[in-house]
């Protein structure tokens, strides 16, 4: 009770950074070739869909170039300028026609790419699958952050994770010290750490942690990472056993965390962890939130979204609700938060193919969809979507 006094006069604290706008997201697609371009007007709650951008390839993930162009109008309806369009589609060598292929020899789809936030604006992209051991750092072009073309000469380094069945899923950077980043290795249970040499962007192993295994012998699966501002706490979502560990790091020793007791089930109780997997956790806007959300594998069965209130430091306040979401989520329910509003952030799923906008309610104590965009593609759409403004 005390404890939900606490986040309420959390909440209540909180004020909304901006006033009415219309906001732009860009939207990928698994299997059809093709990057959406919506708006979401955050006083009227429409959400619309602008363009249809053909592409190679379909996109397992999209990230945004930190070298977007900040000039994405705001309070009107145009679209986001065609120079905006600098996202960073890591192609999967079997489906491309122009590929930027990613180095190494392994054998493995590219599923996960990640861009530098400081210069030089190197691009990361992570392979599954089969064997996926290989990491790929690749060059940008220091005006445009375009990757380089040409077989090969792109790319500044190619790198190895190398525990038995390493296959990285995300990636984050170290929100509190620049040139660390954490990599997520599903397929190894473990979270690495890496140093970023500043001058080529490549990068320097660190350290690893190996998650233990549960009483029953099963693995987290860690599938995507989150780190707060702070720079002391990590949480990463745990694709195999459904739910959120938080990792510590010492305040005099960013660089390499270890783990806390701390976990929060991304189930309800009765479910069956192995009738779902984890997908996502990502701080909200200011970091004083963050949303997790996990799917179903019978996409006859829902998937959740879940919220958490988080302390000034960045340990869990509590989390606040466990919420079923309209479909399994195939092979997404990816949510992103916003980068405007705590309490705003979207949603895809591939089952019926959509976008949605939910919405945390005043009380914190659940949230509700705000917006629903059909875009359906036959299956592709929708993969992840990132906010462009
Ligand atoms: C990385 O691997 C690719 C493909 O195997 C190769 O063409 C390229 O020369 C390598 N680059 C470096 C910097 O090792
Ligand atoms: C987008 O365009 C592609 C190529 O023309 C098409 O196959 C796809 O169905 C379109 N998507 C939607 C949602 O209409
Ligand atoms: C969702 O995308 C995955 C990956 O391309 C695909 O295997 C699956 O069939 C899609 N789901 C639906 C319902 O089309």
């Amino acid at each position: 009770m005390a404890l939900m006094r606490m986040l309420l006069s959390l909440i209540a604290l909180w004020t909304p950074a901006v006033t009415a706008a219309i906001h732009f997201l860009l939207v990928g697609t698994f299997s059809s070739n093709s990057i959406y371009t919506l708006s979401f007007d955050d006083e009227t709650n429409q959400l619309t869909g602008l363009a249809n951008t053909s592409t190679p390839v379909g996109s397992s993930w999209l990230t945004l170039s930190t070298r977007k162009p900040c000039t994405a109008p705001r309070g009107t309806s145009s679209p986001p300028p065609s120079s905006a369009m600098r996202w960073r589609t890591l192609a999967s060598p079997s489906r491309t026609k122009r590929p930027f292929w990613r180095g190494g020899d392994c054998t493995g789809s590219a599923i996960f790419v990640l861009a530098a936030v400081d210069p030089p604006y190197t691009v990361y992209g992570n392979l599954y699958y089969r064997d996926a051991r290989c990491g790929t750092v690749f060059s940008t072009d220091s005006d445009t952050g375009a990757l380089v073309d040409g077989g090969g000469s792109g790319i500044v380094q190619n790198y190895t994770y190398d525990l038995p069945g390493s296959a990285v899923h995300g990636m984050t950077w170290s929100a509190a010290v620049a040139n660390v980043v954490y990599s997520a290795d599903t397929g190894g249970n473990a979270i690495w750490t890496h140093s970023r040499d500043k001058d080529t962007g490549a990068l320097i192993p660190v350290d690893k942690l190996v998650l233990p295994t549960d009483e029953r012998g099963g693995h987290c699966g860690p599938r995507h990472i989150a780190a707060h501002r702070q720079g002391l706490y990590l949480y990463v979502v745990c694709e195999a056993s459904s739910k959120i560990i938080q990792l510590c790091l010492d305040s005099d020793e960013f660089q390499t965390p270890h783990t806390t007791d701390n976990e929060w089930p991304l189930l309800r109780s009765g479910d069956d962890e192995a009738d779902f997997w984890a997908d996502e956790v990502l701080m909200s806007a200011s970091g004083d939130f963050m949303w997790a959300s996990n799917r179903a594998h019978d996409s006859s069965r829902q998937g959740y979204v879940s919220m958490f209130a988080l302390w000034p430091d960045g340990d869990v306040v509590a989390q606040m609700f466990l919420q079923e979401t309209t479909t399994s989520g195939g092979f997404a329910n990816a949510i992103a938060p916003s980068p405007f509003d705590d309490r705003i952030a979207a949603l895809t799923e591939n089952v019926t193919g959509s976008v949605e906008i939910w919405r945390m309610a005043d009380d914190g104590q659940s949230a509700s969809v705000v917006a629903h965009l059909d875009i359906r593609d036959g299956g592709g759409c929708c993969a992840n979507v990132v906010w462009y403004s």
